[in-house]
């Protein structure tokens, strides 16, 4: 529950009634809660620092213009580290809510990383599905290379009886075992210790499956996906993730990480990702 957790002055809820919802952190744009049909889809630390002082634990984190480790400023870049602007309020049309929020260079990101660019995040909402966009426009008279991705935390009941589907004959790279490349033989992958994998050239949609749901993940211009649980040593480690928390959600993350973008002065590249939620009877 959010209540008490954050201010109203730093976050956006898009309201689609009967119990579906999302609540968005301007820090990082991260969208910290989606309920649909009353139950909460996202996972969020019950350690997230949320006072805009650190990228938050969980919820849809976004990664730019960096993904991983990175020599000119953060790990995974600093959009979500930074407060985004609200482009448009949200709005209710036909059943779907819609918000856009927005974050351009300033003095700060030039000085790490000096490029002109115009970040638009829109998120759409309807009764069982929330749509992500992220638009990137090269505002600036010269080309530049990123690598970004959508860091979403899922909820499960239990990590042990959840599996991610569609990953079947991907080649992957597994950091915990030194980037080494190896290729999925499952059709059902379960995450029975610490994960870190990034999936390649993966199919247009990757589904999350648990014990009381599954949530498709459909990809637009993405190309990887990222299957991240910290297991327990790893979680002890964070100072903003619970002990026991990593045997309730899991990561799947959908983004354009294994070979950076190029993106030409003036040009705009989109990408987005649409979640949607089944419950099981
Ligand atoms: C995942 C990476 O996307 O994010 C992991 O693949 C990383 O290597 C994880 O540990 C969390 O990163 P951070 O910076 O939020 O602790």
């Amino acid at each position: 529950d959010l209540a008490g957790r954050v201010q109203e002055r730093d976050v956006v809820i898009l309201d689609g009634g009967v119990g579906t919802s999302v609540v968005v952190h301007l820090h990082g744009a991260t969208a910290l809660s989606w309920k649909c049909d009353g139950k909460e889809i996202l996972f969020l630390s019950k350690k997230a620092v949320l006072d805009n002082s650190k990228a938050i634990r969980g919820g849809i984190p976004l990664v730019f213009p960096q993904f991983g480790p990175w020599t000119c400023g953060p790990q995974h870049g600093f959009a979500r580290n930074k407060r985004w602007s609200v482009e448009s309020q949200p709005q209710k049309a036909d059943g779907t809510v819609t918000c856009s929020l927005a974050l351009s260079d300033d003095e700060d990101t030039r000085k790490i990383w000096n490029y002109r660019f115009k970040l638009v995040y829109t998120l759409e909402l309807t009764k069982s599905s929330l749509s992500t966009r992220l638009t990137v426009d090269n505002t600036g008279s010269e080309g530049f290379t990123f690598t970004t991705l959508m860091h979403s935390y899922f909820l499960t009941p239990d990590i042990a009886t959840t599996t991610v589907r569609g990953l079947k004959g991907l080649n992957y790279v597994d950091k915990v075992k030194n980037g080494q490349e190896l290729q999925e033989d499952r059709d059902k992958v379960t995450i029975p210790q610490n994960y870190d994998r990034v999936y390649q050239k993966c199919p247009s949609t990757v589904s999350m499956e648990c014990s009381s749901h599954t949530v498709s993940v459909n990809l637009s211009n993405f190309t990887d996906v990222v299957v991240w649980n910290p297991w327990s040593e790893k979680a002890r480690a964070m100072s903003d993730f619970g002990d026991e928390e990593y045997s309730t959600m899991v990561c799947v993350e959908a983004g354009r990480v294994s070979c950076p973008v190029q993106i030409a002065a003036g040009q705009q590249l989109a990408f987005q990702q649409t979640l949607q939620v089944q419950a099981k009877l």
